[in-house]
């Protein structure tokens, strides 16, 4: 994967991220768009894993047959809203490994702190997917990989429901390295940092805590 930004603009994305987007979506129908586009999304996102072969014998004949290459990937999810991405990724890649980074918005520096991290061992060997739904200010998902790198991986993608310019630009500043994969490029940050028109607070809806 060599572009910085992946936008999915398969039309089954489309058209659930816009269900997802409408306010009038209950959080039970959310939660499961979430579920089905994520399972989109890793779809791009892991187009170009590396393949090797086997030898098996199918009821015909032998054959080397094509399996995956290398570790079992790592997600990593950023909490808590990277949460709602997990399943739908691991309905594709059941044997992923799972790791979790929990990040604060110190509200005198404004910069993340770290409230939590636990991460699956041999991170330097796997393909490492950052999963949060929305990449705005872009300030925790860099402070994620840098931690991530800090812990060993060298192969990380990040992936997103909606992206803010704001954060691409601040993820293509700070790691040009980790390939973006997102269902759309929206349009800018509010001053509270919120994603326009974006779909209001991905937490929140998911788990319907507001
Ligand atoms: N986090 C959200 O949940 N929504 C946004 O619009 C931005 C960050």
């Amino acid at each position: 994967m060599t572009d910085h930004l992946t936008i999915v603009t398969h039309p089954l994305v489309q058209h659930k991220l816009t269900l997802m987007r409408d306010k009038n979506t209950s959080t039970g129908e959310f939660r499961a768009l979430l579920r089905e586009i994520s399972a989109l999304l890793a779809y791009e996102v892991t187009r170009e894993l590396e393949l090797t072969t086997r030898a098996i014998e199918t009821p015909m004949q032998e054959m080397d047959a094509p399996v995956l290459k290398g570790k079992k990937l790592a997600l990593v999810s950023i909490l808590r809203a990277g949460n709602g991405l997990l399943d739908g990724v691991l309905e594709l890649i059941p044997s992923a490994r799972v790791g979790f980074i929990g990040l604060y918005r110190d509200e005198a520096t404004l910069k993340p702190v770290q409230y939590y991290c636990k991460l699956p061992e041999g991170l330097e060997d796997r393909l490492v997917i950052v999963v949060d739904p929305m990449l705005a200010t872009g300030n925790s998902s860099a402070a994620a990989v840098d931690l991530l790198k800090a812990a060993g991986a060298t192969n990380i993608r990040f992936m997103c429901l909606l992206a803010a310019p704001e954060g691409v630009a601040r993820m293509a500043e700070a790691h040009p390295d980790v390939p973006i994969v997102t269902a759309a490029l929206d349009k800018r940050l509010n001053d509270k940092g919120y994603i326009l028109p974006g779909l209001g607070d991905a937490g929140d809806r998911m788990f319907g805590t507001k």
